[in-house]
């Protein structure tokens, strides 16, 4: 069995790579991570990866609210993520250079308190649930559409697959 946090990992391990490659981001690139992160990877841990975590735990008032933190982040993203393609479209300058390594540093917070805080307890997930999880998974990327994942992470559709079989 697959599984889908191990490729939420990826996900984040793979974007960061390329988010540290500093001043060499192509504005395309950044439009196409933020177009993924927001309709295809954060749809992802919002309709299955966090509720099936909350579900699988009832009693752990702590991971309620680091899930609660990672939503209010995912605003912050989309939000900040729409306002940067937009200013990305109509100028190139210093300041949208600062904008754009900013909203690269927030992201790359975001994902290590995922990583860290709230991916661990994918542990406590069932198998059964798990296996859902990886069918439900599968029809929000195949809607979102592989070349567009591979687009935006430099992952190859054969890994992406693996993960989720
Ligand atoms: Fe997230
Ligand atoms: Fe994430």
């Amino acid at each position: 069995m697959g599984d889908l946090v191990a490729l939420l990992l990826v996900d984040h391990f793979a974007i960061g790579q390329f988010m540290s490659s500093g001043s060499s981001i192509k504005p395309v690139k950044l439009e196409s991570v933020i177009h993924f992160k927001t309709q295809c990877h954060m749809e992802i841990e919002e309709n299955v990866v966090f509720p099936v975590i909350e579900s699988s735990l009832p009693e752990d008032k702590g991971i309620h609210e680091t899930i609660k933190k990672a939503l209010s982040d995912h605003i912050m993203v989309r939000r900040t993520g729409k306002s940067l393609i937009d200013i990305m479209s109509s100028e190139e300058n210093d300041s949208v250079i600062r904008k754009a390594a900013d909203f690269l540093q927030m992201l790359a917070q975001h994902d290590l308190h995922e990583d860290q805080n709230i991916f661990p307890s994918w542990f406590h997930v069932d198998s059964r649930r798990k296996l859902e999880s990886l069918r439900e998974a599968r029809t929000i990327i195949e809607q979102y559409g592989y070349r567009y994942y591979q687009k935006a992470t430099d992952l190859p559709e054969y890994m992406i697959r693996y993960f989720l079989s």
